[in-house]
């Protein structure tokens, strides 16, 4: 299948087939990490630059492990040791980078829109690794993985989206990316977490978690973004767990195959008891084995591996 797009900047600008389509490509890479050599050629003489202006422990080290995996070059640029900190703007430095003929730029930055204001700016590929309030399409990817895996489906399956969704890029790529495929998308948190108008993305709302736990096929909890401001949508972190915190006694409610998913980082205690998230149920660490999958596949098919693959 040739993609539509020569960037990924969110799972919104996605068909259905397009999805599917990442998802099994992704599929065929994750064995590669449990090879005695975890090493294959694909990529070799490939240039990647990692262009992280916002911090990052799994997404940032899952695309270099993958690059590396994939025998790429990979460039982890450093954004307070750049010229950024002398007053270069971003396109200037997307613009300098690129005179250095990388093959991809993947880019994480704390403003929503950047990673497509660079791919209109420059020709290499860009893959959004994170932007803002936006999307973060490579989350969004392993989580339907992650559901894959264990329900053997998305389609019919119920999906509910916990916690500080205003401030969620995850939140609106697993939106697009589950309803596309056919999950029902239920967003929980409260009213001042929830963005208005946010059904019209294909999700319903609700503002109270009980009700919604004893349906839910997956539910996925998000953290509180404080670091963008998120303590002023709440009296206190304390009453925000009361009310959507999930303990093991809300999860008594759930069904017996429910999965626990998270993004992670974790607030241990706030959105998720530890007892939760280290419980059988959860499927945390599942997600971020599979975010190695999901990026080496993302890295073949954005560096002009897509081009070699026929329908
Ligand atoms: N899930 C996620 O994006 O985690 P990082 O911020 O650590 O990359």
């Amino acid at each position: 299948m040739k993609l539509s797009v020569k960037s990924l900047i969110g799972l919104s600008g996605l068909s259905r087939s397009e999805i599917e389509f990442m998802l099994e490509q992704s599929e065929s890479f994750k064995e590669i990490s449990y090879r005695p050599i975890k090493k294959v050629p694909t990529l070799r003489g490939k240039t990647i630059i990692n262009l992280f202006i916002e911090p990052s422990t799994r997404t940032r080290t899952s695309f270099e492990i993958a690059g590396k995996r994939l025998s790429a070059d990979v460039i982890n640029f450093s954004a307070s040791s750049s010229s950024l900190t002398k007053g270069e703007t971003l396109t200037d430095t997307a613009k300098n980078l690129e005179a250095m003929k990388p093959d991809l730029l993947i880019v994480r930055s704390q403003a929503a829109g950047v990673p497509e204001l660079l791919s209109r700016t420059v020709a290499t590929p860009v893959l959004n690794a994170g932007d803002g309030f936006h999307e973060h399409p490579t989350q969004g990817l392993l989580d339907l993985f992650t559901v894959r895996e264990h329900k053997k489906k998305i389609a019919g399956l119920k999906l509910a989206i916990v916690g500080d969704i205003y401030h969620s890029r995850v939140a609106r790529s697993d939106i697009y990316g589950f309803s596309k495929l056919g999950a029902e998308v239920t967003v929980v948190g409260p009213p001042t977490m929830i963005p208005s108008g946010i059904e019209q993305l294909g999700c319903k709302v609700s503002y109270h978690l009980d009700p919604v736990i004893p349906e839910a096929d997956v539910i996925m909890m998000l953290r509180i973004q404080l670091e963008r401001g998120a303590g002023n949508f709440l009296p206190s972190t304390r009453e925000y767990s009361r009310f959507y915190g999930l303990n093991l006694k809300r999860l008594e409610q759930a069904k017996k195959d429910v999965l626990i998913m998270h993004p992670g980082p974790v607030n241990r205690g706030v959105e998720l008891s530890p007892e939760v998230a280290d419980s059988s149920y959860s499927v945390i660490l599942d997600q971020v084995e599979n975010g190695v999958a999901v990026r080496m596949a993302l890295l073949y098919l954005f560096c002009g591996g897509a081009d070699e693959v026929s329908a």
